[in-house]
């Protein structure tokens, strides 16, 4: 069924494919960013998430011009997609990056929860895992990386996105809202894929990012799938493709580069590291764009 979305952060990395995702498959889109997204079919009205005032009155604004005509005022929004962030450490100082995901996070949910809002997606990251920004060779705890892990990151970036986690969570709570915050894994857009060369020539550089990945466009699907699913309260769900970014099975490429680390269940034979059972099991998610397709072995 078609939504009324509010989108943040649409004019970035993963939001520049799932906006379009989103409006191809029949949804309305108004786009929140500091940044105009060039993009038909969608206009962006530039607010700061760590502005609480700015996030009240995004998400209860006309999405164009054209709505004006109703004389009706604001049409209700059926959902909201909070992507806007520092997506990384070491872009902006570690308290700015701490600070700008984590009230912005509050007010962005905050608002939409006050304005009668049920349904929000906010995007969450694999860096929760602990690895991916650690000083030094840290080591997973076990394989495969699920939703129930004990997510212990020691950088500000990482730590940011478990605090968010627990805000959604709160608000869900407290107001009886869907909010499915998605774990994600690193992002790649259709023109990243030359460099899975690389991946495959140096195995230990992926093992940050847990030899794992999310076709932005793939991305888009997951997030379709999460507006649809009504009810399930607050959930967190790994947001990655299916399969792990090497050559070699699994099970059989863990035991030789993590031998220390225990692996959990028995993996599927090219089962992503981080894995994505749940989001495929409880959404029906289906890849579209393992890697493969586009890197020749
Ligand atoms: N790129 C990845 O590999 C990756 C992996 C895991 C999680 N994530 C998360 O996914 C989301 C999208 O990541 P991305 O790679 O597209 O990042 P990006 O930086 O390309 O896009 C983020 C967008 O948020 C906007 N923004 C930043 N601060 C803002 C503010 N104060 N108010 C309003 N808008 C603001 C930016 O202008 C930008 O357009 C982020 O939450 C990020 O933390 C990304």
């Amino acid at each position: 069924m078609s939504k009324r979305i509010v989108f943040t952060g649409g004019t970035g990395k993963a939001g520049r494919h799932v906006v379009p995702y989103l409006l191809d498959k029949g949804h309305t889109v108004l786009n929140v960013d500091l940044v105009p997204f060039d993009h038909p079919g969608v206009n962006t009205l530039i607010a700061d998430i760590t502005d609480s005032g700015q996030m009240f009155n995004a998400l209860s604004s006309h999405f164009g011009m054209d709505e004006f005509a109703t004389g009706k005022g604001p049409a209700p929004i059926d959902a909201v997609v909070h992507f806007a962030a520092i997506p990384r450490v070491l872009i902006q100082p570690d308290n700015e990056t701490f600070r700008v995901n984590t009230i912005g996070t509050y007010n962005v949910i905050e608002a939409a929860m006050k304005l009668g809002i049920r349904k929000v997606v906010i995007a969450s990251s694999e860096t929760t895992y602990g690895v991916c920004f650690a000083e030094g060779d840290k080591d997973f705890h076990r394989f495969p990386l699920e939703e129930d892990y004990d997510i212990d990151p020691m950088d500000s970036y990482g730590l940011s996105k478990v605090v968010n986690e627990k805000t959604a969570r709160a608000f869900s709570m407290r107001f009886g809202a869907d909010i499915y915050a998605f774990r994600i894994g690193n992002v790649i857009e259709p023109h990243e894929y030359d460099m899975f060369k690389d991946f495959l020539a140096d195995p230990m550089s992926r093992k940050r990012n847990a030899w794992s990945y999310i076709d932005a466009r793939d991305l888009g699907q997951m997030v379709d799938l999460a507006l649809a699913k009504d009810g399930l309260g607050f959930e967190v769900f790994n947001a990655t493709n299916d399969t792990i970014t090497a050559t070699m099975p699994t099970a059989e490429f863990l035991a030789k580069h993590c031998p220390e680390t225990p692996v959990t269940r028995e993996l599927g034979e090219y089962e992503a590291p981080l894995s994505n059972r749940k989001i495929r099991e409880v959404l029906g998610f289906k890849e579209e764009h393992n890697w493969r397709k586009y890197v020749s072995v």
